[in-house]
């Protein structure tokens, strides 16, 4: 049985028709950069992650460096993030020439862990004159939202500006007293990627820029045209970091359906969490489910299931021997941050952050998506049992 990690031709096959005719709108109009549809996906959207404003760009790597941009961080900043995430998060840090700052995560989530934010905050940036810190880049890493309610706090504490990385978070919920708050709307600014793998996507690169900040959205607006107010006059320094309209009119198609399909993944997520149980597994020790925090808050699809990881004993020979099986499945994040080649002029060494690291040996990704079928569920589950009898 062959089960893809994700099956987009399946996703595709379910809205074909609503898709192939607004494909098909945009084509005989022949226009093909921001418009109509762009907007329309900008006030959907906002709607959607409850924010008051969204801006539609090229990618979510661009909208994390338009962000910086419009907040103004650069030469000589530093900017704490986690070394457990995709490359572009400390990568957009690094291309404005600010400094990355990374803090280690939070065994059971990944995400940033908030005793290490404070320790490192204390540490390194209460004394007076060590006041570098700009902001802060919290991950909601496979679609669980960080803690956003101590992170903020200590955000205000520390007088740093807050970016929501959500590229793997679209709808996903923190528990409030008394309700709760969508990705996105809790920071100065969160960001979206419609990375065709990702929950609410694209067919091709696209992201978001979301905020409650009318002058910040108004000035993304205007970075993301070369920073031109009118044709072939420029303001400020901006670059290209417009979203495409094709790529508007189809995730608009697809937001239409993503309540339900964050719901099913949802429910894939948990039949995996009780195959997994069934199996021994977990009690035996050799595979963790992923654990959905603040589980008691009774609120639905705070996670969203981008990814549903395990970790797993022996992963990388588990890995080869599910692909052996036809099961695909991948590593988010094989190599922590702060040990990338590339950042190795930042100092750091092997052991600073301990729990990445072991995150690093252990995570695996397996398939999870709405057209994912039960059958399809069992044989993953098996096939890991097999792996380990044998
Ligand atoms: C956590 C995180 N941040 C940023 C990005 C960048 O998004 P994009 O691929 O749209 O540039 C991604 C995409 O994989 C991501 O997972």
């Amino acid at each position: 049985m062959g089960i893809p990690l994700l099956d987009l031709k399946a996703q595709y096959q379910s809205i074909k028709e609503d898709i192939d005719k607004k494909i098909s709108e945009v084509v005989s109009s022949q226009k093909f950069i921001l418009g109509a549809e762009v907007e329309s996906l900008e006030r959907e959207l906002a709607a959607f992650c409850q924010t008051d404003f969204a801006v539609g760009v090229s990618s979510g790597s661009d909208a994390l460096i338009v962000s910086l941009m419009a907040l103004e961080v650069g030469d000589g900043d530093e900017v704490i993030t986690t070394p457990f995430t995709f490359f572009a998060t400390a990568g957009a840090i690094a291309r404005l020439k600010a400094k990355p700052v990374f803090c280690d995560i939070e065994e059971v989530s990944c995400n940033i862990s908030v005793e290490k934010l404070e320790e490192l905050l204390e540490n390194q940036y209460s004394k007076p004159g060590n006041s570098k810190a700009r902001a802060l880049i919290p991950v909601h890493l496979y679609g669980q939202c960080a803690d956003m309610t101590p992170i903020l706090s200590l955000a205000a504490k520390y007088d740093l500006l807050v970016i929501e990385d959500a590229a793997q978070a679209v709808g996903a919920e923190y528990p409030i007293e008394g309700g709760s708050k969508r990705a996105c709307s809790m920071g100065d600014v969160g960001i979206l990627s419609f990375f065709p793998s990702k929950n609410l996507s694209g067919f091709g690169d696209g992201g978001m820029v979301l905020t409650n900040d009318e002058k910040l959205a108004s000035k993304i607006k205007l970075l993301r045209v070369h920073g031109g107010r009118d044709k072939y006059f420029y303001d400020i320094l901006g670059g290209n970091f417009r979203l495409d309209t094709l790529q508007a009119a189809v995730l608009r198609v697809k937001l239409r359906h993503l309540d339900g399909w964050l719901q099913k993944r949802k429910e894939r997520a948990s039949s995996y969490d009780r195959l997994f149980e069934e199996s021994g597994l977990v009690k035996e020790g050799l595979v963790k489910v992923p654990r959905a925090l603040y589980k008691n808050s009774g609120i639905q699809n705070f996670h969203i299931y981008h990814q549903y990881v395990i970790r797993a004993k022996e992963r990388d020979r588990l890995q080869e021997f599910l692909k052996e099986k036809g099961v695909g499945t991948s590593i988010y994040y094989p190599l922590s941050l702060h040990l990338q080649k590339c950042f190795s002029y930042l100092g750091y060494r092997e052991g600073d952050f301990p729990v990445s690291e072991k995150a690093s040996k252990e995570v695996l990704a397996l398939p999870v998506y709405p057209e994912l079928t039960s059958a399809q569920q069992d044989f993953v589950v098996s096939s890991i049992s097999d792996f380990y009898k044998s």
